[in-house]
């Protein structure tokens, strides 16, 4: 099965076939996925598409393209190519992913090229393949539960994002397909999977610093900001199909500040970054203090800041909510300059980290308990823990339940903090108590043709 090209599969050494896609016409190797090998097969090679092909992406592929028994088969995107990504030197979209795709490829193989990787505009046309085992959905967070939904239902397992929801809502429905067709998802949350954070979360459960009494998850400043009230909107640019974009969202003129990367600072889209760090902040402290499988009684605002009303933006520019947990605990999340991070404080001392590592504790004994340091290096672990996992069909580190947890409590903090009053999670029923409006905020309206029917 492995010509000499390290697990790869160049389509000089295949039998290839040609497929029309809505980028053109290319051809790719025949690839079996790994279900209809069996799992002693001597190709375990798991094969998989990428949904959203643009900052993350670049990030995702790293991690992916290495590994000799993935191979990506498939990448999709509603833009074709173009810059307007977070910095100005990326060029991103579904054809130079591709290339970045056929490139790596191309380097492992015997004959120094590669051409195996199909382009999509649309992610159904790429579920619809029954050779691509899983899915990695890095698109923007109002697409994750519909396109989750999709993919489960037509047999992929699923590497999500975080945060994995835009709504409450969102991840009940994630949840129920993801088990009713059986499949395996992980959260993008490559944080809870570094052996830094390990060690991290064992000493507070160790109590290090004793009984946990408060705890402060920070998140970044905004990054940009909105081009403010009275902005006006802009032409669609050749080779991004916009409708595509808003797919579920409501339908309202293109910006160019509404669209790639900077869509987090839109609540139709995303959290702001409540959900975009917050996702990452909470879950390590959710994790560390043996939480994943509980939610917060009661959610307050403590200072929120938004943007001016007629700005396309509308999520917080200052993110600052507490929370209450049944057994009296309180946390907060807190717009910060330390970016991310989480501070767990107990009747014994405090401990602060940034991910990477112990930035402040109350003692260098404190300190002491979890050395070493957090590397980028470390996240490989998360990603390699999904594929294992489609292997064998356990459950990942972040599964569905726990990464829609996590979501749901940056929702709820964001509700609280766009009403500016006390919320109360009725976790019997899966609502905010005595309160229709903020209980009304728990889902949204799809745009038509989109729901979370398949
Ligand atoms: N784990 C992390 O540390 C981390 C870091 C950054 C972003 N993220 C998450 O990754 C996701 C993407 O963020 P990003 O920064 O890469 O955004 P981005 O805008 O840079 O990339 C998203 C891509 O998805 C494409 N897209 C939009 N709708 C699509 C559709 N219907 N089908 C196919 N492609 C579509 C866009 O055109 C864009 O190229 C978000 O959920 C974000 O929170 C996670």
């Amino acid at each position: 099965m492995n010509d000499g090209n390290k697990g790869l599969a160049p389509a000089n050494t295949r039998r290839g076939f040609l497929k029309t896609t809505a980028a053109g016409v290319i051809s790719f190797p025949m690839v079996m996925r790994s279900q209809t090998l069996g799992a002693n097969s001597p190709s375990k090679r798991i094969t998989m598409g990428i949904i959203g092909c643009g900052n993350q992406a670049e990030h995702d592929l790293k991690q992916w393209l290495p590994m000799e028994d993935v191979q990506i088969v498939a990448v999709c995107d509603v833009n074709k190519a173009s810059h307007g990504y977070v910095r100005d030197t990326q060029f991103l979209g579904r054809e130079p992913v591709r290339e970045m795709v056929e490139k790596a490829y191309a380097e492992r193989s015997a004959s120094g090229t590669f051409k195996g990787c199909a382009a999509y505009v649309d992610f159904r046309e790429l579920l619809a393949r029954k050779d691509i085992d899983t899915v990695a959905i890095i698109t923007p967070d109002h697409w994750h539960a519909i396109q989750t939904i999709q993919a489960a239902a037509a047999g992929k397992d699923i590497y999500c994002q975080k945060p994995l929801s835009l709504t409450v809502r969102d991840g009940q429905e994630m949840i129920k397909a993801v088990r009713k067709y059986n499949r395996v998802l992980q959260t993008g949350s490559q944080w809870r999977s570094t052996t830094f954070l390990n060690d991290f979360c064992k000493a507070i459960r160790e109590g290090v610093v004793g009984k946990p009494q408060r705890v402060v998850t920070y998140v970044a400043k905004n990054n940009f900001t909105g081009p403010g009230p009275g902005w006006q909107p802009m032409p669609i640019p050749e080779g991004f199909e916009y409708d595509m974009w808003l797919g579920p969202a409501p339908e309202v003129p293109y910006h160019k500040d509404r669209c790639l990367y900077r869509f987090r600072f839109g609540s139709d889209y995303s959290g702001g970054q409540t959900t975009n760090f917050g996702h990452h902040a909470i879950g390590v402290a959710m994790w560390a203090l043996g939480l994943d499988e509980t939610m917060p009684e009661e959610l307050w605002n403590m200072g929120a800041e938004f943007p001016l009303k007629g700005d396309l933006y509308d999520t917080a520019t200052k993110v600052h909510f507490g929370f209450r947990y049944a057994d009296g605990l309180e946390m907060e999340c807190v717009t910060s300059p330390k970016s991310f991070g989480v501070r767990i404080e107990g009747d014994k001392g405090w401990i602060e980290t940034n991910g990477r590592k112990i930035t402040e504790s109350s003692s260098p004994e404190i300190a002491k308990a979890v050395p070493g340091a957090g590397t980028a290096a470390q996240f490989t672990a998360h990603y390699r823990r999904f594929i294992d996992c489609v292997k064998s069909r356990e459950d990942p580190n972040e599964p569905v339940e726990i990464g829609s947890r996590v979501s749901n409590v940056c929702h709820l903090g964001n509700i609280a903090m766009q009403l500016d009053r006390r919320i109360r999670w009725d976790a019997k029923n899966e609502t905010i108590a005595g309160d229709d409006e903020a209980a009304k905020m728990l889902g949204r309206p799809h745009r038509a043709p989109w729901s979370y029917k398949v």
